[in-house]
């Protein structure tokens, strides 16, 4: 099972690369080299893999944060790891051969706020400042645990940041990546592709 590569630009050739490409890896090497992030690419999310949706997340809301005036840093760092709960909501066989405890018993009956969709935030907050500690401040913790409004209307984004990271989000999961690029592309004619 050879899910981890030291090579990280191999597995990033779904961003389409814009001068700022190189600064948004600078700032996110560290997690992206990360042993357990890394099983995030054998993690489902929707039709593709957490990974390809974590790092279109964070690559997006860092050039965004530039349109904005917002701290890029800080939307990259989170928009990585907004997702980050430590147990897969969707069944993967590779994940199973790893670790059966990667593996969310799907058969077992939750309420409705334990379920994935109102659970996870927190769970990637969390998970987030296990492994990550040095990069997860409060900021951070609070965008990554408010990252689902309005599903959970009673945790709302406090910084300008989460607001970016919670939008990107809901655009790139409904496959609206190409509005993306526009909206950064027309408002601000700067982020230069
Ligand atoms: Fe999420
Ligand atoms: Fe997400």
């Amino acid at each position: 099972m050879t899910y981890y590569s030291s090579d990280i630009k191999k597995d990033l050739t779904h961003l389409e690369k814009c001068k700022y490409f190189d600064e948004w890896l600078d700032i996110v090497k560290e997690i992206l080299l990360n042993d357990e992030f890394q099983k995030r690419k054998y993690f489902r999310h929707h039709k593709g893999r957490l990974w390809d949706h974590v790092t279109e997340v964070s690559y997006y809301s860092f050039l965004m944060a530039k349109v904005h005036h917002a701290d890029s840093k800080v939307c990259a760092i989170a928009g990585l790891l907004h997702d980050f709960y430590p147990k897969a909501y969707k069944y993967s066989k590779e994940l199973d051969e790893i670790d059966h405890d990667y593996v969310t018993d799907v058969k077992k009956k939750q309420s409705i706020f334990k379920m994935h969709g109102f659970s996870h935030a927190e769970a990637a907050a969390i998970n987030s400042k296990k492994y990550f500690p040095n990069l997860v401040d409060d900021k951070i913790f609070s965008i990554i645990k408010t990252h689902m409004f309005p599903l959970n209307i009673s945790k709302i984004p406090k910084y300008k940041e989460g607001w970016i990271v919670t939008y990107v989000d809901k655009k790139l999961s409904i496959g609206l990546i190409n509005k993306i690029r526009y909206m950064i592309d027309k408002d601000k004619k700067t982020v230069d592709y």
